[in-house]
């Protein structure tokens, strides 16, 4: 079986973006791959080190959202990556093959320096240690949003180098897989949904505050009285019920009533709501009931990270080898 990888900061909880972005891929992905799931603390912390509490606390969450939207633990390994500490080693020997002046140039990276305004070390070289993430887990595929991407080609491009400076065929190249779904767009309708940006549909918010949410929503400045005719371009309402209302005819029906006028803006939002809650409700349930037993979600930590410790000691075993660092 091909050995897949991805993860996730635990630096706040997911929301719908991640649901549709990444979290129903993996789902699907579990049943096909050997696949391993990386809660990445240690990465968080490069640019959460001043709040290592709020670092743990979303730990166990992470797990437990995880397992709400259907990832099983008899399926795929949930591995915590501060446990993986030769993943660090594999840091420092890729650390030696990376050239600094290309790796602040790397686009992922720089986006994200420029909005989190920090400069220390460990975040900018995170990239390398994501590579030493997906090299060490001798990963085939690892399916990660599109602004991923320039870190998954320096992650061949040290493979390759590693693979001819030391004249083995040891790392493997890897296939991204990018999420075909579009960046869901946040409540506010104009960017990506993310916790930063204040406009997330988080997948443990209760009912009343989905109706919250669905409440503030942009809809049409043109449709004042009910009778006006409304418009659907631009009308978050409607994006979020094109994307998550299964009934398409109802669906569609709604929007030629919506064009004609004699539809409220009240409907429109009732109709999201019950759309929303019908996707998050379970979720949210059964996240409540497993968050309640964190021994249990502890034990399928320490599970997946045993079943990782095995892989990455693998492969950091055979480059200890090659740099000599085995005597
Ligand atoms: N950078 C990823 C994120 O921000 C998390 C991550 C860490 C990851 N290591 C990884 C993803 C290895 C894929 C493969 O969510």
């Amino acid at each position: 079986m091909k050995i897949l990888l991805t993860g996730d900061r635990p630096s706040g909880p997911l929301h719908l973006g991640h649901l549709v972005g990444s979290l129903e891929n993996r789902v699907k992905l579990q049943e096909l791959y050997n696949s391993f799931i990386l809660v990445a603390d240690t990465q968080a912390l490069t640019d959460n080190y001043h709040q290592p509490d709020l670092v743990k606390e979303h730990v166990l969450d992470l797990v437990a959202d995880y397992l709400a939207v259907g990832l099983d633990p008899e399926k795929c390994n949930i591995c915590l990556q501060s446990a993986l500490p030769e993943l660090l080693e594999l840091t420092q020997i890729l650390s030696n093959l990376t050239n600094f002046e290309e790796l602040k140039h790397n686009p992922t990276l720089k986006t994200e320096l420029a909005q989190k305004k920090i400069n220390n070390l460990s975040f900018i070289s995170y990239p390398v240690s994501q590579a030493a993430d997906i090299l060490g887990f001798n990963a085939d595929v690892v399916p990660v949003g599109g602004d991923q991407e320039p870190i998954l080609q320096l992650t061949n491009k040290l493979a390759r180098k590693f693979n001819e400076m030391y004249k083995v065929e040891l790392l493997k190249r890897i296939e991204g897989v990018y999420s075909e779904t579009p960046r869901l767009k946040g409540v506010d309708g104009s960017s990506k949904m993310s916790k930063s940006l204040n406009n997330a549909i988080f997948l443990k918010d209760s009912l009343k505050e989905i109706k919250k949410k669905v409440n503030a929503m942009y809809t049409d400045p043109l449709h004042v009285k009910i009778s006006d005719p409304g418009h659907i371009e631009g009308n978050v309402v409607f994006y979020y019920l094109d994307i998550f209302d299964e009934d398409k005819l109802g669906l569609e029906e709604l929007k030629i009533a919506y064009q004609k006028g004699g539809i409220s803006d009240g409907a429109t939002k009732e109709r999201l709501v019950r759309v929303l809650e019908a996707k998050i409700g379970p979720i949210r349930a059964k996240r409540e009931e497993i968050r309640a037993k964190p021994e249990y979600l502890k034990a399928v930590l320490k599970q997946g990270t045993e079943a990782a410790r095995k892989q990455v000691q693998s492969k950091i075993e055979e480059m200890r080898k090659i740099l000599f660092l085995n005597l």
